[in-house]
């Protein structure tokens, strides 16, 4: 089998032809997505845990979507409510579910290298579903898939992320992503909100939206993400929207076909004009939604057959 991960920790941690099983797969599961019925049985008797320790919408829900349109029994942990509030730490979290058997653990923490510290302790599957700045794996193969629909390939393109990048888990993702598939990449951001170290990535960067977009096939528009700044990092969210923000102007710089894309939540007004957001004719935002479902039932269903072979595989060692 092509797709070898025992964990989602990472886009770096998965080969070029792992990516494309997940694409495939999950180009499957839109389709299963938009009948009438969407069951299936996929992941009959297995059992996900969704722990999120910080707020989702769109992650979450897909998440549990997901599990559930596969048969899996899903329970979301509520961490608000949970003994976490009491100070109990991560890793003891962790090994208390992991004594009740979970097999998949979908895990969002606001610490970079906390859902991988996670993996090494428990038994299961685990899926990172965003942990600090660090990545942000199923949002990168969502963005992914939604490309390839959009432009019939997903190499030889040139993309264009934009905005509040030093931030942001979802660029890094998909980063790693895009290179690994050989895609021309421009990052473009104030200087303040550039990643630092970036040039080994080896994409071009701009603190310009017209030179930036020149030309583009995709354009990728990121949140100011204010939770994690401590500082001024933009003089004011007006000359932020003024230099930075999406709008019809600015996008035609990028090719005449050029998508738009925002992995939400979205702050019209501030990175990307509203009106252009809605637009169905540049913005795929809400196909991305769509193929987040589809993507994570793709994820759960090839760790999880990795998780039985190896299951299967130390039941026939214990009893030779
Ligand atoms: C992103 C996240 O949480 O990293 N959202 C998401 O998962 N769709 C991006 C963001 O919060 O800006």
């Amino acid at each position: 089998m092509t797709f070898r991960a025992r964990h989602l920790l990472g886009i770096e941690h998965l080969a070029p032809d792992e990516i494309r099983a997940v694409l495939d797969l999950a180009d499957r599961y839109v389709d299963l997505n938009r009948r009438t019925v969407k069951s299936s049985d996929v992941l009959a008797g297995l059992t996900q845990i969704n722990m999120f320790f910080e707020n989702s919408t769109r992650t979450q829900a897909s998440f549990e979507l997901a599990g559930k349109r596969l048969g899996a029994d899903v329970m979301n942990m509520s961490v608000a409510q949970s003994s976490v509030k009491k100070g109990e730490t991560l890793i003891d979290t962790a090994m208390t579910l992991n004594a009740m058997h979970p097999d998949l653990l979908v895990v969002r923490h606001p610490n970079s290298g906390a859902v991988n510290l996670l993996a090494q302790k428990v038994d299961c599957a685990v899926l990172n579903a965003g942990d600090g700045r660090h990545e942000h794996p199923t949002q990168a193969l969502l963005d992914a898939l939604t490309i390839r629909r959009a432009k019939g390939r997903i190499q030889r393109l040139t993309v264009a992320i934009c905005g509040d990048i030093a931030h942001s888990r979802v660029a890094r993702s998909n980063l790693i992503l895009l290179g690994k598939m050989e895609n021309r990449i421009r990052l473009v951001a104030p200087p303040t909100l550039m990643l630092t170290g970036v040039q080994d990535f080896g994409c071009e960067l701009y603190d310009d939206m017209a030179a930036g977009l020149k030309d583009a096939d995709v354009v990728m528009m990121l949140r100011l993400q204010r939770e994690r700044m401590d500082g001024g990092f933009i003089p004011s969210e007006r000359e932020y929207y003024h230099r930075f923000g999406l709008d019809a102007d600015k996008l035609a710089h990028a090719k005449p076909d050029a998508i738009v894309m925002h992995p939400g939540p979205m702050n019209r007004g501030v990175e990307i004009d509203g009106t252009l957001a809605d637009d169905i004719n540049r913005s795929v935002i809400q196909e991305q939604v769509e193929m987040g479902v589809a993507v994570r039932m793709a994820c759960m269903d090839l760790l999880a057959r990795n998780l039985r072979a190896a299951r299967g595989r130390r039941i026939v060692e214990t009893t030779l």
